[in-house]
């Protein structure tokens, strides 16, 4: 399947540019097993990277001219290296964009480039495509121009295009998975100090299997942002209530129930599964470590409830996904995975049974909601990276 992403690419770039390109990269989406929106609300993520890339064919132009081609898309934008790069009305382009207008800040070395890339994330669908788009293009530069950047540097730019040239005001996750996805590995990351340790993604008898809703998450912006206002008012509370709760992490669920009136009921629930989705990481860690996958799938299914109820980022569709493996006994957990508002489920299923339980729940997925459902059974692998033949 790499391959022959590679291959399209390839003859892609050399269909549009009558060369073959000087270099080919390859930048991961993500899954993330637990942890969700407590990225920016000073927890702990459990994501990995997966066998989902973007391929980028680039070569240098010879000019400060930059051509970009998203195969996919069938769309094509031009721009000059010594223009002031500002954000445009395509949405693609921006991410790119953010970008290279922090590398012109940080190297006076860099030249222009004809970029052809193509994709097998699927959009819209809470793997991350937008990180894996961000830190491919920031990789690349960072090879192509010697510009010194750590992977860390490389994370921290794609999270900052998406604030600057996209308006996502998202946390640190997504791009630190792309960028130091390992493989069989999972990467537990203190997304305060940006410490990481992996851990084997060892399942047993068990695999991870994502059911694509099919619904694309629109109202992921503005949901995302105005979940991160209401978890700043919350901490703020918090903080006046408890001089010594600097972060959520110092909070326990206790405090946010004294505080109840305060912080009012929405706020409040957000807050409740911010404190409660922290620690469920670390329990996670720790039954992952064990093998006690029947503890992971019930935390996992825990973090959906919360997810849904209390912070109120799911949808109907995906709440049925859910709902429809919950009593599955092959089935350990199941949870909304991303920003949500759409996308996928993240299933932790028996091996062998993933045909018929995918078989099963299409067919009543189909039935309620008249779409299709797109199962995807993917392998943890390895962060952007320079493709070699
Ligand atoms: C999106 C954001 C991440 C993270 C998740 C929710 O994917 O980009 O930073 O907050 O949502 O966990």
């Amino acid at each position: 399947m790499k391959k022959k992403l590679v291959n399209q690419v390839k003859q892609y770039f050399e269909s549009a540019f009558a060369t073959a390109p000087q270099h080919v990269f390859l930048s991961p989406g993500r899954i993330n097993v637990i942890g969700e929106h407590v990225d920016y609300n000073d927890g702990f993520v459990l994501p990995a990277a997966i066998n989902k890339y973007i391929c980028f064919g680039i070569s240098a132009s010879g000019s400060s001219k930059c051509t970009l081609i998203a195969k996919d898309l069938d769309e094509t934008y031009t721009f000059d290296l010594n223009d002031e790069l500002k954000p445009t009305d395509v949405m693609w382009v921006n991410y790119i964009l953010g970008v290279i207008h922090q590398l012109k800040d940080r190297s006076k070395n860099l030249k222009g480039v004809n970029i052809a890339f193509s994709s097998t994330i699927p959009m819209g669908s809470g793997l991350s495509s937008s990180a894996a788009l961000e830190c491919g293009i920031a990789y690349a530069f960072n090879h192509m121009f010697g510009l010194g950047l750590s992977k860390e540097d490389i994370a921290l730019i794609g999270q900052k295009s998406e604030h600057t040239f996209v308006g996502v005001n998202c946390g640190i996750m997504d791009q630190f998975a792309s960028v130091f996805g390992k493989k069989r590995s999972v990467i537990k990351l203190d997304c305060n100090t940006l410490e990481y340790e992996y851990h084997k993604a060892d399942f047993k008898e068990y695999s991870l299997l994502l059911l694509n809703s099919n619904v694309k998450h629109t109202h992921l912006t503005s949901g995302y942002n105005v979940r991160r206002q209401e978890v700043e008012k919350g901490l703020a509370i918090l903080k006046e209530a408890y001089p010594g709760v600097k972060t959520f992490r110092d909070c326990n669920e206790e405090q946010v129930k004294a505080q109840r009136e305060k912080l009012g009921e929405t706020i409040y629930n957000r807050c409740l599964f911010v404190v409660q989705e922290i620690q469920r990481v670390l329990d996670a860690v720790d039954a992952l470590e064990a093998s006690d996958f029947a503890k992971l799938g019930a935390l996992m299914f825990a973090t959906h409830d919360g997810l849904s109820k209390e912070y109120e980022v799911s949808c109907e569709e995906i709440d049925f996904l859910v709902d429809a493996v919950r009593n599955n006994e092959d089935v350990l957990g199941s949870r909304m995975m991303g920003g949500g508002f759409g996308g996928c489920s993240i299933n932790l299923v028996r091996k062998g049974t993933e045909d018929a339980l995918i078989a099963k729940v299409s067919r009543e997925y189909k039935d309620k909601f008249g779409i299709s459902l797109e199962p995807y059974k993917i392998k943890i692998a390895k962060g952007t990276t320079l493709y070699k033949d």
